[in-house]
């Protein structure tokens, strides 16, 4: 763990060769996992944070030419925005259903309308699939499809480490992510209950603290998301009857 100039400390070794890189707001936290055989990068942050993620990486003894791969956990440029600084060496990979709202540069599900999140052309080179397993070497990551915040999210097990990098699919304490333009609240109740059947001993999300509580998170998160689609079908119920009650 080091500080920076502000002694505020700006990135973790969480475990041997895996860094957490915190985020710089609105950014999200960019995940480093130092490979015995290639160096991966999960999520970029967004766009004008580069310079300092450069700054950090160099600060953990890497160039962004020595990043091998890039994996992006869904569309939102908060955590893609500056992915395309490490295209010229590093694969970029994302879920298909994210690559293809990336690459088209949908302003609507990308969120690139937010001025600050501009992130241009970014280029997917690998089209993800559920199951897809990467290896580098000390450390393997399987790829787990979890729509529901949007239609492109993955989570990446670890399963030595039994560590999972969620995105904005769980948080600590099991705050609800918001469902955002392509996702939907019952996708994010299968999601969920997809991911509590690993066996997780620590939660790696895109925002916020690490949780070491991971099922009794994912339980809460599923919680809220029953009373959130339950009090969604109240709202279209009582708009249904408004609609039909006589003038
Ligand atoms: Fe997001």
């Amino acid at each position: 763990m080091q500080g920076t100039n502000s002694e505020r400390k700006h990135f973790i070794e969480l475990r041997p060769g895996i860094y957490q890189i915190y985020n710089i707001k609105p950014g999200s936290h960019v995940y480093l996992l130092k490979g015995t055989d290639k160096n991966v990068l999960i999520d970029s942050g967004i766009v004008s944070n580069y310079p300092v993620l450069k700054e950090y990486l160099s600060q953990i003894g890497l160039r962004p030419e020595d990043i091998n791969l890039m994996i992006l956990t869904h569309e939102h440029m908060d955590h893609a925005g500056a992915a395309g600084f490490f295209s010229k060496s590093a694969i970029i990979a994302a879920h298909r259903n994210a690559a293809n709202k990336i690459e088209l540069q949908d302003e609507f599900v990308t969120l690139q309308g937010v001025q600050e999140w501009r992130a241009g052309s970014i280029k997917v080179d690998l089209w993800l699939e559920d199951g897809n397993y990467i290896d580098i070497g000390n450390y393997q990551l399987l790829v787990i499809h979890t729509p529901g915040h949007s239609s492109g999210c993955i989570c990446l097990y670890e399963p030595s480490q039994r560590a999972l990098f969620s995105g904005d699919t769980v948080f600590s304490g099991g705050t609800l992510s918001n469902i955002g333009p392509s996702g939907n609240i019952s996708d994010y109740m299968h999601s969920i209950r997809h991911l509590n059947t690993l066996r997780i001993d620590e939660l790696y999300p895109g925002h916020g603290k690490i949780s070491k509580e991971p099922e009794k998170d994912m339980n809460k998160a599923l919680q809220y998301a029953m009373s959130l689609f339950e009090d969604s079908k109240l709202l279209f119920q009582a708009l249904a009857a408004r609609k039909q009650a006589p003038p």
